[in-house]
């Protein structure tokens, strides 16, 4: 396609990997269409700037913290932004950026606006509209339609250069990035009609039965079921795994490799304990982990958090194993690479196609399924293309391809985006499908590692490290076509299951543990951290587990004021907030000791299903309620931490003290904002928060 031999600069900027996912997929198709394509982080790509020998510049990045740059493009950030640079200084370069980001976080889309405000400031021109995806409804939902698009205009821009527009300012409301993707949203590549026939009978019998029902997964109605189907392009078939038991696998080399987003190398540590915090009637199991290990692998602070290498449930995989007809083959070595007529042609070209960077070259399909695929990622939509591809039954093929079609775009994010779907349950509701596992591993994305915020103080024992998470479970409804629990808290209820039902007689420092480990590492610091000074006021913010990073600041300080008993300290406001006092209060213990001690200026508690009306049930209504005292702590120099949950919790705490500052400072609304922006900007108002 390129016209004429053409390069690219792809740059990304990923924390969790999906940015970087994505640009590998681009650099794929770009070299398929013939251009020359170079690929490197945001950070990494700085050396070179100001890429003179490049016309067309590809960003690829999301936001992370509190709108801030990832991890590896912090110093792409600050480069940008040197005082020094002229404003034609990228003038010679024509950009498309894709944002990634996520509506459950106050400064949507934060990083990716700031770069392409910065990038036009510097001159770079847009040749293609910026695309702003959220992870909250589906990133494929405009990062597909957008990279298919983007061909097009990468093509229209070689061949017509005069049509440059001018630069489009970066738009700032949802509703406007929602508008940016033109139409078609999805190359139409095939045509797919409508005939085929429904061959088996309990297929039509099901038909009948629900003929006045609305669709589900395996069930389409009209006029769905009858249209035309656009459907994106089945994606080439580039890897091959060759299975030979003479070969030798060690697992323990792949699992030591390091993850996106990790400040130490890869370790194992010890279980040291595994217990339940909430009672059997709580709503939620909250589970508490303390991990034993040496201070030379891994030197935290009060407000790190770590990352939890997890393993997929052992029968799902067996199941997966099972589905693919390979449970014989599970565990013997393969070698996986790229098909011959992918791989480098001549000696000094790129191959078009390269092993995905989380498959090791070496390894069985068990090890891999558990430990480096996330098999419960929802397949995308070019994935459910090639199981309809795999699919001898026409009924089902037809509604394979409905799922992934245009037309369908409804249908795959009611029944299979939103209830999370994975490839399994596609593979349990289509039996006709057998897609080959090259196929699978084609397309299943990196196993990523769950993050968690430790509630422990290195000053307490510099050898040890505790968190607390909630055993997050999906029952078997809206197409789950099995039960199961959270991967990293599954994994962990599992082992405490063995723990409760194992020989009771094991004694020493991993009796609780007996003898289980987890692969950790160090998270890079997301700056929710102490202030340098004991004497500033801190408003601590955290409900249900998002108490965990202040258990470890209030044992931090306890530990400071053993220490130094003459230590000045400002005061300490905690608010907390769970279900019932008595089934999931957690720490009850101690925050009523720091309390008693002093430690804790005020504890602030609220009990969202005790039936008090009189009594705040959420911790934003007792903010409201302490909101003049909240506001002249401020003034005096306080920081406010918030952590936990994203969706509700967060917002609803901003949007709390936005009407403490309308009260207590007598602004109006817009100032009001303005204000707590100002404190973002101090670094006065921070959040630790997940979805
Ligand atoms: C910086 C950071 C710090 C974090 N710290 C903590 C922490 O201290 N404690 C903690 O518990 N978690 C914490 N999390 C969240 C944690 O990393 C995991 O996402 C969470 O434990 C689920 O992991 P999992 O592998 O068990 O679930 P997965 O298999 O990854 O499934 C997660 C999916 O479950 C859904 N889900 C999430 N919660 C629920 C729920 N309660 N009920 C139903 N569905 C749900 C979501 O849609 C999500 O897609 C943190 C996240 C981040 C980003
Ligand atoms: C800890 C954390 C903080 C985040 N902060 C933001 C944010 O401030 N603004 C936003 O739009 N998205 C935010 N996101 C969402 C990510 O940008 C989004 O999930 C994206 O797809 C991740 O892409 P990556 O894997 O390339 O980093 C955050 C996600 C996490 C896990």
């Amino acid at each position: 396609m390129a016209p004429e031999r053409c390069n690219l600069f792809l740059i990304y900027g990923s924390q969790t990997g999906q940015s970087k996912s994505i640009a590998e997929d681009i650099k794929t198709k770009a070299e398929s269409f013939n251009y020359d394509v170079e690929m490197m982080s945001m950070d990494e790509s700085v050396e070179k700037m100001p890429w003179k020998e490049y016309r067309f510049l590809i960003i690829i990045t999301s936001s992370t913290g509190d709108g801030d740059p990832p991890e590896n493009a912090g110093i792409f950030w600050r480069k940008i932004r040197s005082k020094n640079l002229g404003n034609d200084y990228l003038c010679h370069l024509e950009y498309a950026l894709l944002g990634l980001g996520d509506t459950n976080y106050t400064t949507f889309l934060g990083y990716p606006k700031s770069v392409e405000k910065q990038l036009q400031k510097l001159g770079a021109k847009q040749f293609y509209k910026s695309g702003w995806a959220d992870d909250a409804v589906g990133l494929e939902i405009v990062v597909d339609p957008w990279i298919e698009n983007l061909w097009p205009a990468l093509e229209n821009q070689v061949l017509n250069p005069q049509t440059l527009p001018d630069t489009i300012p970066a738009s700032d409301t949802p509703a406007e990035q929602s508008s940016v993707i033109t139409t078609p949203e999805l190359a139409v590549v095939s045509e797919v009609e409508k005939p085929l026939t429904v061959s088996y009978q309990k297929q039509e019998e099901e038909l009948e039965k629900c003929a006045v029902e609305l669709a589900n997964l395996k069930i389409s109605v009209s006029p769905l079921s009858e249209c035309d189907l656009k459907v994106p392009v089945l994606p080439v078939s580039y890897l091959e795994l060759k299975f030979n038991s003479e070969l030798m696998f060690f697992p323990e080399d792949v699992l030591r490799k390091p993850m996106p987003s990790s400040r130490t190398p890869v370790f194992q540590a010890k279980i040291k304990s595994l217990k339940q915090l909430t009672s059997e009637k709580a709503a939620k199991t909250t589970l508490e982990a303390t991990l034993e290990f040496s201070p030379a692998e891994i030197e935290y602070q009060p407000g790190d958090s770590i990352g939890v290498c997890c393993a997929n449930c052992p029968e799902e995989v067996d199941a997966l194993l099972h589905r693919l007809n390979m449970t014989e083959q599970a565990d013997i070595p393969f070698k996986l690479r790229v098909k011959e007529e992918f791989a480098a042609m001549k000696s000094g070209t790129k191959p078009k196609y390269e092993v995905p960077s989380h498959l090791p070259n070496l390894a069985t399909l068990r090890f891999v399924l558990t430990r480096c695929c996330e098999i419960r990622s929802v397949p995308r939509k070019a994935f459910i293309r090639i199981l309809a591809e795999f699919s001898s039954d026409d009924a089902q093929k037809r509604r394979l391809l409905e799922l992934c079609s245009l037309q369908g775009s409804d249908d795959y994010t009611r029944l299979v985006r939103q209830p999370e779907l994975n490839v399994l349950d596609f593979l349990n509701t289509f039996p006709s499908c057998h897609p080959p596992v090259e196929r699978l591993l084609e397309q299943l994305p990196r196993l990523l590692a769950r993050p968690y915020s430790l509630s422990s103080s290195p000053l307490k024992d510099p050898t040890s490290a505790s968190f607390i998470f909630n055993v997050v479970e999906f029952p078997i409804q809206d197409g789950r076509t099995y039960e199961r629990k959270g991967v990293a808290t599954g994994e962990l209820s599992r082992m405490l299951d063995k723990i409760k039902t194992g020989p009771t007689d094991s004694v020493g420092p991993n009796a609780n543990g007996r003898g289980f480990s987890l692969s950790v590492f160090l998270r890079t610091n997301s700056g929710f951290s102490l202030p340098k000074s004991s004497e500033t006021p801190l408003i601590l913010i955290g409900p249900g587990t998002g108490v965990a990073p202040f258990l470890g600041f209030l044992a931090h300080r306890e530990e400071l004021v053993k220490r130094d008993p003459s230590l000045t300290c400002g005061p300490i406001w905690l608010f907390y907030g769970c279900r019932n006092r008595d089934h999931d209060y957690l720490f009850k213990d101690d925050l009523e000791r720091w309390h008693s001690m002093g430690i804790l200026t005020r504890l602030l508690v609220t009990f969202s299903r005790e039936d008090k009306p009189s009594q705040p049930k959420y911790v934003q209504e007792l903010i409201q309620l302490y909101a003049a005292s909240l506001v002249k702590l401020i003034d005096k120099g306080a920081c406010v931490y918030v952590c936990g949950d994203a969706t509700n919790m967060a917002k609803d705490v901003m949007q709390a003290f936005i009407a403490a500052f309308q009260s207590g400072r007598q602004l109006d609304e817009e100032q009001a904002k303005k204000a707590v922006v100002q404190l973002q900007i101090e670094k006065r108002y921070l959040q630790d928060i997940w979805t």
